[in-house]
């Protein structure tokens, strides 16, 4: 799904929470967006959703306006929030049954995603007995059954320890790469959005800012072996140069 936003900002009463931003995604990139704290990532991320109306600007999804919650996406927050009476599958399954849809047609799909999301044998798994990044595939799972054209998250490995971080990073790109879904991933970490993206957005502190925009040409898939390429040092470097003009970072070295 192409998204469009043009001059889109927001306020909330006095407060500029984000500066005018213009972006075109392309359906089917994948879009990093990395910034400080407070900065409207997530103020962005909903307006795309349609969860939050623009104060200003226009705001396109699938080339229509988004004036309403845009229905053809999934969500992942940092947190999966999952019923606890309900096993994995049930969970992925609620995604179709809130859209008034009998889950039974889509039970294998949901398999076969839990499958893809390494959960094979955790589909009657409930929440209490899954691991935090377990219960965090059950979530990207359950935003991908419906087969959204766009899929939003929202720091969705911020809460996972490094090694299972580094899994989950190398697992989303393989997903990505075999469904093609337009993705808009938010993070703090430079190192993510380089692996991860085609383009990565960085944003100034509050009010948020499109400092810069990246392409990241490196090959997929990128495996562990991707930091050492030339290519992904420059852009790291670039934008930890961004963050420490900023006043983001500062240098202990300087
Ligand atoms: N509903 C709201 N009402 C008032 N201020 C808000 C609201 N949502 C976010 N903000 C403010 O907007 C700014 C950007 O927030 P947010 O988008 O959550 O930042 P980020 O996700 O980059 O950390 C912050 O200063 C935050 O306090
Ligand atoms: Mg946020």
């Amino acid at each position: 799904m192409k998204v469009r936003l043009a001059g889109v900002e927001r306020r909330f009463g006095p407060m500029q929470a984000l500066a005018p931003v213009s972006l075109d995604i392309a359906d089917g990139e994948f879009i990093a967006i990395v910034g400080p704290s407070g900065c409207g990532k997530s103020t962005l991320l909903r307006m795309v959703a349609g969860l939050l109306p623009a104060s200003a600007g226009v705001l396109e999804a699938g080339g229509r306006a988004v004036t309403a919650p845009v229905t053809e996406l999934g969500i992942v927050f940092q947190q999966p929030v999952l019923l606890d009476w309900r096993d994995a599958l049930g969970n992925v399954l609620f995604q179709v049954e809130m859209r008034g849809q009998r889950p039974g047609p889509w039970r294998e799909r949901a398999l076969a995603l839990l499958d893809q999301v390494g959960l094979k044998d955790f589909a009657r798994s409930y929440p209490h007995a899954l691991s935090g990044g377990m219960r965090q595939r059950v979530a990207i799972a359950r935003a991908l059954v419906h087969e959204p054209g766009l899929l939003l998250m929202d720091e969705p490995f911020g809460a996972l320890d490094a090694l299972t971080r580094e899994q989950m990073r190398i697992d989303l790109e393989a997903i990505w790469l075999r469904r093609r879904m337009t993705v808009l991933f938010v993070t703090h970490s430079v190192d993510e959005a380089v692996l991860l993206a085609d383009r990565v957005v960085v944003m100034s502190p509050r009010p948020g800012r499109v400092e810069q925009v990246l392409t990241i040409g490196l090959p997929r898939p990128r495996g562990l072996g991707a930091r050492r390429a030339p290519e992904f040092l420059r852009a790291e470097e670039a934008i930890t140069s961004i963050f420490l003009e900023r006043g983001v970072l500062s240098r202990a070295d300087a």
